[in-house]
């Protein structure tokens, strides 16, 4: 009997791990079809770069190997597209169905929707991902918890994520991980090529070496914020992280408004950096011009876009020394904890250092660290 494989996401764009663990997984479960299931978000809506025909078209070419289909499903319906209404129709139309996810979604499988009815549906293939945790752990807790068929796949798949592949795209790197047609369809349509203009208006402001810190920035940010499921808009992530630097090698003030006491210390380059963003790049978003404003600060009650920008300045894999990368780690397994490691670091050292410490950042410490509140 013929057996279906159903593979939902944005593919947005779709990368050689998603081709790997299909192939992995219909080998493992004795599947005969594919059926690929692209998200849909109404035009409106969606704030990213390609549209559903350019995603839908990448994924002709990356699994152009297969047999598979391509299920406009997520399409047709419009918005409303939670698993336990759109896997009755599919199970529908494809009959014996194992629906595939990532092992990442694991750990927030209780936050969907419904969660009790999805895995009465079919059965559920799992594909383990690096740096997600135990996942076969993960699993046997669902299934104590719902009951339903679940598989883990021996294929353990490589961490990579489509928002870091589009950020480097954006950045206008090389790409490897992507199928050579996917890539070739991106350079023939010119996508992902938003960002061109800004970049070399930036190059012009930084130096390289400072330049190549600014993409580790965006790099670290966007990887944290996917990993960690932070829910922070794509766009305002890159921009934030992009331009947090902008100001840093043009300190002159221009008449735009900065702190006076921030003038002529290394501070000053946040309060800069957001005026000249809004200034020289047109940045409006008041949430993007606040992570720019107190990335080297901190200050109290700090929003996630902020914390993230903060955190993910001082963790980037351009700064090697110690003890970064012991910081880098407590980030990439829990955010929080990154976050006050490094507010923790970057005040300890600042005090040892003497000299004063900006206002702000005593109060970030007292807010998070000693828990000092009004
Ligand atoms: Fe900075
Ligand atoms: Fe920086």
């Amino acid at each position: 009997m013929s057996r279906t494989l159903i593979f939902g996401g944005a593919f947005d764009p779709p990368h050689c791990e998603h081709v790997a663990i299909c192939r992995a997984a219909m080998k493992e479960l004795g599947a005969d079809k594919l059926a690929l299931v692209p998200t849909y978000k109404p035009p409106h809506k969606d704030g990213g770069f390609l549209s559903f025909e350019e995603r839908r078209s990448l994924v002709c070419k990356a699994f152009a190997d297969f047999d598979f289909v391509i299920d406009d499903l997520e399409r047709e319906r419009g918005e409303d597209n939670c698993s336990y209404k759109v896997l009755p129709i599919l199970k529908e139309r494809y009959g014996d169905i194992v629906y595939l996810i990532g092992g990442d979604s694991v750990a927030h499988f209780e936050s969907w929707k419904k969660p009790e009815e999805v895995v009465r549906i079919c059965s559920i293939a799992v594909a383990a991902r690096e740096g997600y945790g135990d996942v076969a752990c993960g699993i046997k807790a669902l299934q104590n918890k719902y009951g339903g068929d679940f598989t883990l796949i021996r294929y353990e798949g490589k961490d990579i994520s489509s928002s870091l592949l589009k950020a480097r795209l954006l950045l206008g790197e090389d790409v490897s991980e992507l199928p050579s047609d996917v890539l070739k369809e991106i350079r023939n349509r010119g996508l992902f090529e938003e960002y061109g203009p800004w970049i070399e208006k930036l190059k012009e402001y930084q130096s390289e070496e400072l330049f190549e810190h600014s993409k580790s920035v965006v790099k670290r940010a966007v990887q944290l914020n996917s990993k960690h499921n932070l829910g922070q808009d794509f766009v305002g992530v890159f921009t934030a992280a992009l331009l947090h630097d902008n100001a840093k090698q043009r300190p002159s003030t221009d008449g735009l408004p900065v702190p006076e006491n921030s003038l002529n210390t290394p501070v000053l380059h946040q309060f800069l950096g957001a005026e000249k963003a809004k200034r020289d790049f047109g940045v409006t978003d008041e949430q993007v011009l606040s992570a720019i404003r107190y990335h080297t600060t901190a200050k109290a009650d700090m929003s996630t876009l902020e914390k993230l920008i903060y955190t993910a300045d001082s963790v980037s894999d351009d700064r090697e020394y110690e003890p970064i990368p012991r910081l880098r780690e407590i980030a990439v397994n829990d955010f929080e904890e990154g976050f006050l490691a490094v507010l923790a670091y970057t005040y300890g050292k600042l005090t040892a250092r003497g000299g004063g410490i900006y206002p702000l950042t005593r109060e970030a410490y007292d807010f998070y660290i000693n828990k000092v509140r009004e």
